[in-house]
C-alpha cells in the first residue's frame, strides 16, 4: 500500500468518518454517520468494497468516485469542488494526490488528514484538510495555489460530502429581519437545492445548517448530516441528488466573477465546511456545542446579565437618562450595562456620524467617564456599540476620505441602506482609522464588552479602482480587526449584530462571544429564533433579551414571566425602559434575574434538548447536566391547539437508569395565569411533583398542562436515585 492508496479512519465522539484515496485521487468518503468500531486496514477495504455502487457504464465506463471536492474527471457531472479557469483554459481538475498523512491534533480536536495534490495541466496545487473534533464533528477546508505562469481566476471551492439514500429529506434555514432562522423542509429531490446569497454577510435568511435526515427526521428521531459554511461573507449551501444515487451536501464561500484571481503562487484558502451527524438534530447539535465549548477560549460561565440602552433609550442620550436606567439596571440584578448606538460623533439619529469613533463631545461633555463610574460603581461592567465597518455620508471620516467607500464599477456609490455605506476595510487607511478608534476607546475606557453591528449588505459595493467584488477582501480584514482589538485587549467580550441575527457562523464565533440572535425582543417569536439559533449556538452565547412589557418590533403584549421565561434559555439580558417599569414588574424581573444567575450554571453548560412535539402549538425544550443529575424544561405554547389537553409529552435527555422527582420551577410555581381555567387540576402538579425513571419520562412522558398560546411553563428534574 502507498502513501497515495490507502483508507483513512477518522473516528471520535461517536462518529466515523471513512476516506478511501485510491490511485492518487482525491478522498472519497466509505462512510459517515455513526462509529464503526476499530477496524484494520483490511476491513475497512472490504467495507468499501461491499457498499461499492455498480459500475454502470454511464455517464463513464468503471466507477465513478465522488470525492470531497467532486470532480468533473472522475465523470461526476454535478457541483464541482474546484472551480476557476485560467483565461478560460482548464476548467476543470483532475487532481493526483501527491501526499498524505494523518495526524494527532489537540484537544479540541482529535485527528486530521491532510493531503497534498497537484493538477499539472491546470497549473493548481491543493492542500485539503479533514478535521475531527472530539464531540465528533468533522471540517474541511482547501486551498487552493497557482502554481503555473500567468493569472488563475478562482470561481469556487465547494467541499462537500455525500449523505446515504436514506436522507430523503432536506432542513434548512431562512428568515428575515426580526424572523431569523425560520426552518424549511423539503424532499431531497432530484438536482440541485442551492442556498447561496450575496449580502456581505450570511443574512438573516443564511441556509446555516443544511441538514438531510431520515423520512420525518426530528430533534430525537432519525439520522441526520447537515453541513454549515463557517464565513461570515458570501456564503453558498448546496444539496445534491443525481440519478446515479448520489446525495451531496456541501457548503462554502460564494465567490463572484474575478473576486479571487491569484497571481502565480498566490493561494486562495477556502473558509472550513463544518459537518456534524447525529441521531437527531439534538445530537447533531451537541457535538457542535461540545466542540465550542471544549475550546480554551470559550467564554466561561458565569455569563453577566446584561441591560441594553438600545429599546429603552435609542438615540436620546442623556445622562441622566442613562443614569436612573443604570440604576433601576442594577435593582434589578443586572451586571453588565451595555451603551447602545448615539454615543459619538454627530450620531443623534441614524442618518448621520457613523464612522467618527469618537465620543460626542455634545452630549458627554466629560466623555463617557460619568456614565462609566456611574454603572461601576452600581458593580455592573460597561460595554459599548460600535459598527466598525460603515459609515455615513454625513460623517466627518465620509468627507475627508470619499475614497474609503466601496464603490461598483465607475465610482457609482451603492443606493444606501440605513443612511449609510461600507467602508473598504482592505484599504490600510480605513482599517487604521477603525482600528486606532476603537483602540483608543478600550484603552481609555475600561470597556467589557463590544457590541458589533453591521447594519447593511454590502451589495454592489466594490473595490477601486474598478469596484471587483470586495466581500472576500472585507470579510478576512474583519477577521483581522477583530483579532487585532482582541490581542491587544485580553478578556474583551465581542457580540456579533447584524441589524440583529445577519451575521451568525461558526467563524466569526472563533472571535466573538455573544451573538445578538434578532432585533425581535418578542418572546413569542423568540421562542423559533432562539430554537433555530441553538442549532448551532450553545445558550451561553445566544443574546436573549426582556423586552419592555410591548415588544417595539412586533406590538406584542406579553406578560413579564413569559418574557423571561424565553429570554432564560441564552445569555440572558434586558431590553426596555426600566425606570417605566412598576416597583411590582421590577420586583418579579430581580426574581427571575436570581432565578438565572441561579440556575445558568446547569444552562450554560448542560445538553441542549428539545422534545419531538406533533402538536405544533406546544414546544418543549430544556437543558440537562451532563452528568444527569438534573435538567431544566420549558414548556411552551405559541398557539391554541386543535387538541385537549396535550398527550403525555417526552422529557428528553434525562439518564435512563436514574429516578427524577420533577416540578414547577422558577418564579412560575402555580399554573395561574399560565395553563387553562378549565378541568380539574393536572394529577402530579397537585400534588406538588411526580418521581419516576428517566428512561419512562423520556419513551413514555409525561402529561402536561394546557397552556393558554403564549404561555410558558418550566419544570425542573432532580435526580433522586
Ligand atoms: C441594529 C441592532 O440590531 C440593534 O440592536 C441596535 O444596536 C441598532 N442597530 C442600533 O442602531
Amino acid at each position: 500500500m502507498t502513501a497515495v492508496d490507502r483508507h483513512v479512519h477518522l473516528r471520535a465522539g461517536g462518529v466515523s468518518l471513512v476516506l478511501a484515496v485510491h490511485d492518487a485521487r482525491l478522498p472519497v468518503v466509505v462512510h459517515w454517520g455513526a462509529d464503526l468500531g476499530d477496524l484494520d486496514d483490511a476491513a475497512l477495504a472490504a467495507l468499501e468494497r461491499a457498499v461499492a455502487p455498480q459500475p454502470f457504464g454511464y455517464p463513464v465506463d468503471g466507477p465513478m468516485p465522488v470525492s470531497v471536492l467532486p470532480e468533473a474527471s472522475t465523470g461526476w457531472p454535478g457541483v464541482r469542488g474546484v472551480t476557476g479557469h485560467r483565461a478560460g483554459g482548464a476548467p476543470t481538475t483532475r487532481f493526483v494526490v501527491t501526499g498524505l498523512r494523518v495526524v494527532d491534533r489537540d484537544a479540541p480536536w482529535s485527528q486530521a488528514l491532510e493531503l497534498t495534490a497537484r493538477d499539472e495541466a491546470a497549473g493548481l496545487g491543493l492542500d485539503l484538510v479533514v478535521e475531527q473534533a472530539r464531540s465528533g464533528l468533522v471540517r474541511l477546508r482547501a486551498a487552493v495555489t497557482n502554481r503555473a505562469d500567468g493569472v488563475h481566476d478562482v470561481a469556487g471551492v465547494l467541499p462537500a460530502l455525500p449523505v446515504p439514500a436514506r436522507a430523503t429529506e432536506l432542513l434548512d434555514l431562512t428568515g428575515h429581519q426580526l424572523r431569523e432562522r425560520s426552518p424549511q423542509r423539503l424532499p431531497f429531490a432530484h438536482g440541485r437545492h442551492e442556498r447561496t446569497g450575496h449580502r456581505g454577510r450570511p443574512g438573516f435568511d443564511s441556509a446555516f445548517l443544511l441538514c438531510a435526515g431520515e423520512q420525518g427526521f426530528g430533534a430525537r428521531t432519525g439520522e441526520v448530516w447537515g453541513v454549515h459554511a463557517a464565513w461570515s461573507g458570501d456564503q453558498r449551501f448546496v444539496a445534491e441528488r443525481s440519478y446515479h444515487g448520489v446525495r451531496l451536501l456541501g457548503a462554502g464561500e460564494a465567490l463572484a466573477p474575478g473576486e479571487v484571481r491569484l497571481a502565480p503562487g498566490e493561494t486562495y484558502t477556502s473558509p472550513w465546511t463544518y459537518a456534524t451527524w447525529g441521531h437527531g438534530l439534538d445530537a447533531a447539535s451537541g457535538r457542535v456545542h461540545d466542540w465550542l465549548r471544549a475550546r480554551p477560549d470559550h467564554p466561561a460561565a458565569p455569563r453577566p446579565v446584561v441591560v441594553n440602552t438600545w429599546e429603552a433609550v435609542t438615540f436620546d442620550h442623556t445622562l441622566s437618562r442613562l443614569t436612573a436606567l443604570a440604576d433601576a439596571a442594577a435593582e434589578v440584578g443586572a451586571e453588565r450595562f451595555v451603551l447602545d448606538d448615539g454615543w459619538f460623533g454627530g450620531r443623534r439619529d441614524d442618518r448621520a456620524g457613523l464612522g467618527d469613533w469618537a465620543v460626542s463631545p455634545a452630549v458627554y461633555p466629560d466623555g463617557l467617564w460619568p456614565l462609566v463610574d456611574h454603572v461601576r460603581a452600581l458593580g455592573m461592567d460597561f460595554g459599548l456599540w460600535v459598527e466598525p465597518e460603515m459609515v455615513n455620508p454625513d460623517s466627518d471620516v465620509a468627507r475627508a476620505h470619499p475614497e474609503w467607500i466601496l464603490r461598483a464599477a465607475g465610482g457609482r456609490l451603492p443606493g444606501p441602506g440605513r443612511h449609510q455605506q461600507v467602508l473598504n476595510l482592505a484599504d490600510p487607511g480605513a482599517y487604521a482609522h477603525v482600528l486606532d478608534g476603537l483602540d483608543a476607546l478600550l484603552v481609555e475606557y475600561p470597556i467589557a464588552s463590544l457590541k458589533w453591528d453591521h447594519n447593511r449588505e454590502l451589495g454592489e459595493g466594490g473595490l477601486p479602482p474598478d469596484g471587483r467584488a470586495a466581500v472576500h477582501a472585507q470579510t478576512h480584514a474583519v477577521y483581522r480587526l477583530l483579532d487585532e482589538l482582541r490581542a491587544r485587549h485580553p478578556g474583551l467580550e465581542v457580540e456579533t449584530c447584524a441589524s440583529g441575527g445577519g451575521r451568525v457562523d461558526l467563524e466569526i464565533l472563533q472571535r466573538t462571544d455573544r451573538v445578538w440572535a434578532s432585533d425581535s425582543t418578542d418572546a413569542h417569536e423568540r421562542v423559533g429564533i432562539q430554537r433555530w439559533t441553538s442549532l448551532l449556538v450553545p445558550p451561553e452565547l445566544l443574546g436573549a433579551h426582556v423586552s419592555s412589557p410591548v415588544a417595539p418590533t412586533s406590538d406584542r403584549a406579553l406578560p413579564l414571566d413569559v418574557r423571561c421565561a424565553v429570554a432564560l434559555f441564552g445569555h440572558l439580558g434586558i431590553e426596555w425602559d426600566l425606570t417605566e417599569a412598576a416597583p411590582a414588574e421590577r420586583a418579579r424581573l430581580a426574581q427571575w434575574v436570581a432565578f438565572y444567575r441561579e440556575r445558568r450554571g446547569l444552562l450554560h453548560s448542560g445538553r441542549v434538548v428539545h422534545a419531538d412535539v406533533p402538536d405544533p402549538a406546544y414546544g418543549l425544550h430544556g437543558v440537562v447536566a451532563h452528568d444527569g443529575s438534573q435538567a431544566l424544561y420549558a414548556w411552551v405554547c405559541t398557539a391554541s391547539s386543535d387538541t385537549w389537553p396535550p398527550p403525555a409529552v417526552p422529557l428528553p435527555g434525562l439518564d435512563a437508569a436514574r429516578t427524577y422527582r420533577v416540578t414547577l420551577d422558577g418564579p412560575i410555581t402555580t399554573l395561574e395565569g399560565v395553563a387553562a381555567r378549565w378541568g380539574v387540576p393536572l394529577g402530579w402538579v397537585d400534588d406538588g411533583g411526580v418521581e419516576l425513571p428517566g428512561a419512562l419520562l423520556e419513551r413514555v412522558g409525561l402529561a402536561l398542562p394546557v397552556l393558554f398560546a403564549d404561555r410558558v411553563l418550566l419544570l425542573r428534574a432532580e435526580a433522586v436515585a
